[in-house]
């Protein structure tokens, strides 16, 4: 798809982080956008961003309230799109949502666990499912399913446990290499891509605890100040002289930091994944952390969860994720 210029994109998770900086850079290039998250607020505040350059006459920008872990949401999503865009057909699908947490099977629940997995496995999943109809009406079409560099590298650092999520986007990657022989045999018009980003800066690990938790502040939990303690142990810190106050600080900044201290912004990324499209690459690598960790896994798949290994990428990046 070489322009987006009168056509019309479905974002998920638009509400904050590269689904707002997708849905800005789309309708500036007079691209119609369709997104769901289940913030309302931050949904607005994206319309909002989008709308400071007046929009072209016609142009449409709809926000709709829906989980992508529940294909009924989904449904709905695609119901009222069908009507407030006045169309019967999609472009562009852009399966961005999507949650970290959960990540042991010992010191989470099973609850945490199936939330994340099924937010950024299910949500694609479902997303691709509840959107092909109207994917298959168009004359050209686009699928981007966001993985990350999780979906070839299932780990954040050998001190913390990273299962559900590492699970999913690694679902999410074979289901989007697998999907690109499905479409050029049953609807060669509709092209797949794999978005892997590194670390961008966003909101994630923020909004991570609050779907989590169920809870809009900022504060942690009794439970959540444990498991931060645990976590931070599994790290190589010494917690004990540390008290419950000081881990909530360590939190609180390290949610900021992860936000403000990425090499890439969540900007620079959505131009990169938009460029991506344009070029019909299957495959985004977002961001130099990323394509250095690919090159690395690759030259040596063996190490590629040894202290080594982490400690020598993490020098080279300069990552501060774990
Ligand atoms: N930030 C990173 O470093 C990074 C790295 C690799 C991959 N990713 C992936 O990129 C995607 C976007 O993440 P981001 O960093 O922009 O995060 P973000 O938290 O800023 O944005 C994600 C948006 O998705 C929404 N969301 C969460 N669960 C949802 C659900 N069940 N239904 C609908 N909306 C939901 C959130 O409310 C939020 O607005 C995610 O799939 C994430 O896993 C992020």
């Amino acid at each position: 798809m070489k322009d987006f210029a009168g056509k019309i994109a479905v974002i998920t998770g638009g509400g904050t982080g590269m689904g707002r900086e997708l849905a800005r850079q789309l309708i500036a290039e007079g691209c119609n956008v369709a997104m769901c998250d289940v913030s309302a607020e931050a949904m607005a505040e994206t319309k909002r961003l989008c709308e400071v350059e007046r929009l072209p006459q016609g142009l449409r920008i709809t926000t709709h309230i829906a989980d992508v872990a529940i294909e009924g949401q989904l449904i709905r999503f695609r119901d009222e799109l069908i009507e407030q865009q006045a169309t019967d057909k999609i472009h562009l699908l852009f399966n961005n949502a999507g949650i970290g947490g959960g990540g042991s099977l010992f010191t989470n629940s099973r609850e945490q666990w199936e939330r994340t997995f099924n937010i950024c496995w299910g949500g694609v999943y479902l997303g691709v499912r509840t959107f092909l109809p109207l994917l298959m009406k168009a004359d050209e079409g686009h699928i981007v399913n966001t993985s990350s560099v999780n979906g070839f590298w299932a780990s954040v650092g050998p001190g913390v446990s990273h299962t559900a999520y590492a699970s999913a986007k690694f679902a999410v990657k074979g289901f989007s290499e697998a999907l690109m022989t499905d479409l050029r045999l049953n609807a060669p018009h509709i092209k797949c891509s794999v978005v892997m980003p590194g670390h961008i800066g966003t909101s994630i690990v923020s909004n991570s605890r609050k779907i989590q938790s169920g809870s809009e502040t900022e504060r942690l939990t009794d439970i959540e100040v444990r498991v931060a303690r645990e976590r931070l142990k599994g790290m190589g810190t010494d917690t004990a002289a540390m008290s419950d106050e000081d881990i909530q600080k360590i939190a609180l900044d390290r949610a900021r930091s992860f936000r403000d201290e990425a090499p890439t912004t969540a900007a620079a990324a959505a131009k990169i994944i938009l460029d991506g499209v344009k070029a019909d690459r299957w495959r985004i690598l977002v961001g130099d952390d990323a394509h250095k960790l690919d090159a690395r896994v690759r030259k040596t798949p063996e190490e590629a969860y040894t202290l080594d290994f982490y400690q020598s990428y993490r020098d080279e990046v300069g990552w501060k994720l774990a």
